[in-house]
C-alpha cells in the first residue's frame, strides 16, 4: 500500500498499520477499556443520515471558514496528539507544515515530540498550544509563557484527563514511553525492520511536558506514569481561572460533554469549547461526541464557537457536525494516521481527502457554502433525539 493509493482515511490507517509494530500502532489506534466510546464516536456519525436538497446550483463550492475572525481553508483544525515522533520521526513538524499548507490551525500537544519553538520556527502558521494541567505549576507556567513568546494564537486546555484512562491494548503490549525493547515486543519490532532501523538511527524525541525534568526522572516516566504523577487531578475551575489570567490570547477548553459544565466554564471567559471525549481514550462508555454536541450547543447558546472531535474519518462527518451547529472540528486520528503512514505527504493526503469529501458532500446536499449547511439537510430517523 502506497500513500498515493490511499483514497480514504481508512486506507491511511491501513498504511500506518502496515508500517508500525503492532504495539506501537495499538497505542495510537486504541482507546480505553472495552473501546465502546472509541467505536461509538464513529458510529454516531454513521447513524445520522442526510436528506439532500436538489436542483440547486452547486457548480461553485467554497470550503473556506473563519474562526476567531481569521481565515481557515477548511472548517478543521489539527488537534493535539502526543508521542507522534515515536511513530514517525519529525511527525509533529510534518503535521504542522501540512496544516499550514491547507490554511488551518495546528495544535501542538503538551506530550508532543517537538518543542514549542521548533514548531514556530519550522512550521509557521496558525499555532495553538495544548496544555495539560501539570502538578508542577512552575513548569506549566513556563510552557505557557514560551507558547506566548513564540507567537501561539491560542491555548487549548484539555480537561478530560485528571487521571490517565485505562488503555488495555497498551497493558497487553507492555508498551511504555520512551520505548524500550523487551521480551514482549522484540518480535513485533523485528517484523517491522524499516521502522525499527529508523527509530534506532535517529535521536529519540523528548516531550515538552518532560523538558526541564532531570534525565533520571524522564527515564522512569512512561505514558501511564506521566498521567499518574505529572498531571494534576486536583485541577478545578479556580485553576482554569488562573490560566485565564495568565494567558492573554484565545483560550479554548477541550473535553466538555455535559451541558451542566458549560455556564461555569464560560463565566471564566473562555473563547471556544471543544466537545471531546479524548477520542475514547479516557472514560469508556461515555456518550459519543456527536450525540453530546446538541446539548452543549443549546447550553452555550451562541456565546462562543463550539468545536467537536472524535470519530471524524470522512468529509461527510465534518459536514454533519456543522449541520448540527458546530463551528468546526478538530482532526485527531484522521491526520495522525496520515503522518504515521507517510509523514508530511500522509497528512497532506488526509486533509485533501477530508476536504474533497466535504466539498462533494456539500454539492450532493445542495449546500455549496458552509453557511448554507444546517439541520434542514439532516434526516431524523425514528428514535433519534436530534
Ligand atoms: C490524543 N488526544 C490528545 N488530546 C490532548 O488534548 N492532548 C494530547 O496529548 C492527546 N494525545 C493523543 C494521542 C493519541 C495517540 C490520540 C489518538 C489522541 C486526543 C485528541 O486530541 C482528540 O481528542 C481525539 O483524537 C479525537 O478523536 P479521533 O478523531 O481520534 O477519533
Amino acid at each position: 500500500l502506497n500513500v498515493n493509493d490511499c483514497f480514504s482515511i481508512a486506507r491511511l490507517r491501513e498504511l500506518a498499520r502496515s508500517r508500525l509494530p503492532r504495539g506501537v500502532f495499538d497505542f495510537y489506534d486504541g482507546g480505553a477499556e472495552d473501546e465502546v466510546t472509541l467505536n461509538d464516536n464513529c458510529e454516531a456519525f454513521r447513524r445520522l443520515r442526510l436528506l439532500p436538497r436538489v436542483l440547486r446550483d452547486v457548480s461553485q463550492v467554497d470550503l473556506s471558514a473563519s474562526l476567531f475572525d481569521a481565515f481557515m481553508g477548511l472548517p478543521i483544525a489539527v488537534g493535539p496528539t502526543g508521542a507522534v515522533g515515536f511513530g514517525w520521526r519529525g511527525g509533529d513538524i510534518d503535521l504542522a507544515r501540512a496544516a499550514a499548507k491547507h490554511g488551518i490551525p495546528y495544535t501542538l500537544s503538551t506530550s508532543a515530540t517537538a518543542s514549542i519553538e521548533e514548531i514556530a520556527d519550522q512550521a509557521p502558521g496558525r499555532l495553538w498550544f495544548q496544555a495539560y494541567i501539570l502538578q508542577d505549576k512552575t513548569r506549566l507556567n513556563a510552557l505557557i509563557d514560551r507558547a506566548e513568546a513564540a507567537g501561539y494564537e491560542a491555548l487549548v486546555i484539555t480537561v478530560d484527563l485528571p487521571v490517565g484512562g485505562k488503555r488495555e491494548r497498551d497493558l497487553l503490549n507492555g508498551l511504555g514511553f520512551p520505548m524500550k525493547l523487551g521480551y514482549r515486543n522484540v518480535g513485533q519490532f523485528v517484523r517491522k525492520p524499516v521502522w525499527s532501523l529508523e527509530m534506532l538511527l535517529k535521536k529519540p524525541p523528548i516531550m515538552p511536558s518532560l523538558q526541564g525534568m532531570a534525565k533520571r526522572q524522564v527515564d522512569r516516566t512512561n505514558m501511564q506514569g506521566v498521567a499518574g504523577t505529572n498531571y494534576d487531578p486536583a485541577f478545578d475551575l479556580a485553576a482554569l481561572r488562573a490560566l485565564r489570567d495568565r494567558w492573554p490570547r484565545r483560550l479554548i477548553v477541550k473535553g466538555v460533554v455535559n451541558p451542566l459544565d458549560v455556564d461555569a466554564i464560560l463565566d471564566v471567559g473562555v473563547d471556544a469549547l471543544v466537545v471531546s471525549n479524548h477520542g475514547g481514550r479516557q472514560l469508556d462508555t461515555g456518550l459519543a461526541t456527536l450525540d453530546a454536541l446538541p446539548g452543549i450547543l443549546q447550553a452555550v447558546n451562541h456565546r462562543v464557537p463550539v468545536l467537536i472531535d472524535g470519530g471524524i474519518r470522512r468529509g461527510s462527518d465534518v459536514f454533519k457536525a456543522l449541520a448540527l451547529g458546530a463551528s468546526g472540528v478538530l482532526s485527531g486520528r484522521a491526520t495522525l494516521f496520515g503522518v504515521l503512514g507517510a509523514g508530511y505527504e500522509g497528512v497532506d493526503r488526509a486533509l485533501t481527502i477530508l476536504g474533497d469529501e466535504l466539498g462533494r458532500t456539500m454539492q450532493l446536499c445542495g449546500t455549496p457554502t458552509l453557511a448554507q449547511i444546517d439541520a434542514s439537510v439532516l434526516a431524523r430517523p425514528p428514535g433519534s433525539h436530534f
